[in-house]
């Protein structure tokens, strides 16, 4: 039985209808800490179980019978809470015998800083358990950064205002992402690896050409200061540390095919 939580957000809803191509529904469960939001999956034929991270005991009951656990990433961010949150989910995998847990970490989770840091913490107390593991260090969402009404000003207005990062940016869109760790959980040979799951680089220059190739008027690049950046002010000085400048083979591997191209992720994104 695979058992996947998260699978009413972004990632974790792709995997779970990913995993409907690869296996029958009887094979598959879901924990979601409100069931209804889950519908689209229990119409499938899936198990919804409820569980929340900030439930303990609802989770041992919600992990019985998993031989592999996808644990997707509690999304609250404020201090402490994903520590503790994600501390409930490894004691009840412990506790319900969870075979193999395969956990969404991130980009950096070796020695990670500010809100990244719980992935260090989480991909320890894993370790530290003795569970058989599987760490997909996602990198950044393509989709975070891609994002559509930004885009539309750059085409609207013919100029892309970015701050300068150093290197070309390996983010991953959601559902190559969300593919990989289908992938992970219906094939074997991933007990206790762990994957740098990164993109092809792109620069804002790039995106402006890209935005100028898919809308079919001028875009241009211009850099601004850090204090211009707006909302991504604060991922700044993250996204310009090494490990998103540098890319990795194992999403492609994974995937078994080039990771979606950056035209392919514009036009999406400017399509809604
Ligand atoms: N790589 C990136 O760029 C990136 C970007 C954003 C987030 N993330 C991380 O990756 C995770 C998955 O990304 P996503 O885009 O799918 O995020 P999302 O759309 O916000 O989904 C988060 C999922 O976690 C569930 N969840 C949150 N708190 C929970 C709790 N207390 N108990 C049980 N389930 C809980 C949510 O359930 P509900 O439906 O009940 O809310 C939802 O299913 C995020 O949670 C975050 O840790 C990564």
């Amino acid at each position: 039985m695979i058992v996947v939580t998260g699978a009413t957000g972004r990632f974790g809803s792709v995997v779970a209808h990913d995993l409907l191509n690869r296996r029958p529904a009887n094979e598959l469960a879901v924990v979601a800490r409100t069931p209804a939001r889950a519908a689209a999956l229990a119409e499938r034929g899936v198990e919804v179980r409820q569980g929340d991270y900030d439930d303990p005991a609802s989770l041992e009951k919600a992990f019985a019978d998993a031989d592999t656990l996808l644990f997707v990433s509690g999304s609250d961010t404020t201090p402490g809470v994903r520590e503790r949150q994600h501390r409930a989910v490894v004691d009840a995998a412990v506790a319900a015998g969870v075979g193999h847990i395969v956990y969404t970490s991130a980009i950096t989770a070796e020695d990670a800083q500010s809100f990244l840091a719980d992935h260090t913490t989480t991909e320890r107390s894993i370790r530290a358990a003795g569970l058989t593991y599987t760490f997909l260090r996602n990198t950044f969402y393509t989709e975070e950064l891609l994002v559509p009404p930004m885009l539309a000003a750059a085409v609207e207005n013919g100029e892309l205002a970015a701050p300068a990062i150093g290197h070309p940016l390996v983010t991953a869109t959601i559902a190559d992402l969300a593919h990989a760790a289908s992938t992970v959980l219906t094939s074997p040979g991933h007990e206790n690896a762990v994957y740098e799951l990164r993109g092809p680089g792109w620069t804002y220059a790039e995106l402006a050409d890209t935005l100028a190739a898919v809308s079919g008027r001028p875009v241009r690049h211009r850099e601004v200061g850090d204090d211009e950046a707006g909302p991504m002010a604060f991922i700044l000085p993250l996204l310009r540390l090494e490990q998103f400048g540098t890319p990795a083979p194992d999403l492609e591997r994974l995937l078994g095919r080039p990771a979606t191209p950056l035209e392919q992720a514009v036009r999406a994104a400017l399509a809604g």
